[in-house]
C-alpha cells in the first residue's frame, strides 16, 4: 500500500486503461452501446482478456474508490465495485471498506438513473456535478440514500475542489480513474494523474472516430505535455500490462512502488 504524506491534500490517483494496439479504447461512436460478456467474443469497446479484467479488479480492490465519466458508465453495465467476493474478502482483511465508493463526474447532470451503477447499493456514490447539474439530477436521486449529488463549480467542476473534497469529506487516499477520454484529458491537464495501468491488445481497430486514453483538448505543447516513466512491464497471451509513474509527481505524493503482482 502507497503512503502519503501527511501533508497530502488529494487521493493519490492511479489509471487504469486497456487499449488497442494503435492506441484506441472502444469501438467507433456509432457501435451499439451494449455489454456483452467475454466468453461470447465481447463488443468492440470490451476488448480485453480474461487476464486484464481480472487486473482491473485487483487495481480496484488495492484503491479506496473508483471514478468515471458520465460516457462510460453509460457505455455498458457496469457497477465500478470490486467485482469478485474474493475481493471483498481481500479488503476487508487489510481494514479496508469492504466496497470501494464510486464517484461519476458529469457536468451536465444528465444522468440515466435507469444505469447499472445507480442501482447498486453496495457503496457510496458521488455524483460531482455543477451547480446547474446538481438541480437537474437530485430529483431523479433523493430516494436513493446512498447516491450524493454535490456541486464543485458554477459551469465547469473545479477537479482540484473536488479531489480536496474526497479527501478529507471521505478519507479517499487512493483513486482508480477508469476514463473515459474525456474524463482523463481533465484530469491529466489538472496533472492529477500520479501513475498510469496500461493494457496494450493485439488488435488493431483503425478509423477515426475511436475513444483514445485522453481526448478532449490535450496539451498544446511538448513542454506542457505530462511525462510518465515505464516502471514495470509483463506480457501474457498476446498483451502487454504496463505500469507508469509521472517523472515530476506531486512532493506529497512519493513514488508509489508497491508492486502489484499483474
Ligand atoms: N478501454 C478502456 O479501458 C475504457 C475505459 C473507460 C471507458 N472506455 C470507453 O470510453 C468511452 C467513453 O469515453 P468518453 O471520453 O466519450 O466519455 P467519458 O470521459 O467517460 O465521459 C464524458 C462525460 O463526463 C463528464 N465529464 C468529463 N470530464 C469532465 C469534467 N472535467 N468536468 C465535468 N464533467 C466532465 C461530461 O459529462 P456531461 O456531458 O454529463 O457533462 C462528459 O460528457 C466509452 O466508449 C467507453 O467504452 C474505455
Amino acid at each position: 500500500m502507497s503512503s502519503l504524506s501527511k501533508n497530502s491534500t488529494r487521493p493519490w490517483i492511479a489509471l487504469n486503461m486497456a487499449m488497442t494496439a494503435d492506441g484506441k479504447t472502444s469501438g467507433p461512436q456509432t457501435e451499439p452501446k451494449v455489454s456483452t460478456p467475454l466468453s461470447e467474443g465481447g463488443s468492440m469497446s470490451s476488448f480485453g482478456s480474461r487476464r486484464d479484467q481480472l487486473r482491473l479488479f485487483k487495481i480496484r480492490a488495492s484503491m479506496d474508490a473508483v471514478m468515471c465519466g458520465r460516457k462510460t458508465i453509460e457505455s455498458a453495465a457496469i457497477d465500478m465495485g470490486p467485482g469478485l467476493p474474493r475481493f471483498c474478502r481481500w479488503r476487508k482483511a487489510r481494514g479496508m471498506e469492504e466496497y470501494n465508493r464510486r464517484i461519476v463526474v458529469s457536468a451536465s447532470g444528465e444522468l440515466n438513473p435507469a444505469s447499472r451503477v445507480f442501482e447498486l447499493d453496495f457503496s457510496p456514490i458521488l455524483i460531482a456535478t455543477t451547480r446547474r447539474g446538481k438541480s437537474r439530477c437530485l430529483p431523479l436521486f433523493k430516494e436513493r440514500s446512498w447516491i450524493k449529488v454535490m456541486s464543485f463549480g458554477e459551469k465547469e467542476i473545479d477537479l482540484q475542489k473536488l479531489m480536496i473534497w474526497l479527501h478529507h469529506r471521505w478519507g479517499i487516499q487512493r483513486m482508480v480513474l477508469e476514463g473515459g477520454g474525456r474524463l482523463n484529458d481533465s484530469m491529466f491537464r489538472s496533472h492529477l494523474v500520479d501513475e498510469i495501468f496500461l493494457t496494450i491488445c493485439p488488435l488493431i481497430y483503425g478509423g477515426n472516430s475511436h475513444s483514445t486514453i485522453c481526448d478532449g483538448l490535450g496539451f498544446q505543447n511538448l513542454q506542457s505535455a505530462d511525462s510518465f516513466q515505464c516502471i514495470e512491464r509483463c506480457f501474457a497471451k498476446g498483451e502487454a500490462f504496463l505500469r507508469f509513474q509521472r517523472v515530476q509527481g506531486d512532493p506529497d505524493h512519493p513514488r508509489h512502488a508497491e508492486a502489484l503482482d499483474t
